[in-house]
């Protein structure tokens, strides 16, 4: 079976971030024959600018970013809600994403730590529907989180959780065979 290879991005850029947390439990879960890779140059992305769209002033950063995009099977998303938005450098990398000729189609699976986050689901579907990245629903799923104090080792000891994060990486994995076929 040809391997899987998500790239998993964290839209907080907090040391203890929930959503962080959220997404390495989820690189233990992962099932066999899926890889999954954290990206951790969202602090070190630029300010977008259009300006710097062109193939000699593209910064390295982006460069990297764009291409680990493009070799990723599919992009695991975990978001925390900032003042009923998008936190500012994860927004900041999706507009430099938008001229990412292998973002539209890709397929996506938002995984989220939350406790209430009342905005941000239905906003991030509608920019990335915009930026034509494909959203697998039935991938995706929010873990109730009481405080934002989840650290990997308790998500991925509590049954409940670890049982869903496993049923959403093996429905996301299937979504990605099915189309690869
Ligand atoms: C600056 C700031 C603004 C926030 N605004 C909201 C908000 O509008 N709605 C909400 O539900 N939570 C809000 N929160 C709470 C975070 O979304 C929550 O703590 C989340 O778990 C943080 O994610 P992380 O643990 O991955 O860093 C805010 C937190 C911060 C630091």
């Amino acid at each position: 079976m040809t391997p899987i290879h998500l790239l998993a991005i964290c839209g907080s850029l907090r040391a203890a971030s929930s959503n962080r947390a959220l997404l390495e439990a989820a690189q233990e879960l992962a099932p066999e024959g899926m890889v999954i890779s954290l990206y951790n140059g969202l602090a070190g992305l630029p300010h977008f600018s259009p300006d710097l769209e062109s193939a000699e002033t593209l910064p390295d950063e982006v460069t990297q970013l764009r291409s680990s995009v493009a070799a990723a099977d599919g992009l695991l998303i975990a978001c925390p809600e900032y003042m009923h938005c998008l936190p500012g450098s994860f927004k900041n990398m999706l507009d430099w994403l938008v001229g990412c000729t292998d973002f539209p189609g890709k397929k996506i699976a938002l995984f989220q730590a939350a406790s209430r986050h009342e905005y941000v689901p239905e906003m991030l579907r509608d920019v990335l529907k915009t930026m034509a990245g494909e959203v697998v629903e039935e991938a995706c799923l929010m873990l109730p989180a009481r405080s934002n104090a989840l650290d990997k080792r308790a998500i991925s000891e509590d049954k409940l959780s670890a049982a869903r994060i496993q049923d959403g990486l093996q429905t996301f994995a299937d979504a990605i065979r099915t189309a690869r076929s």
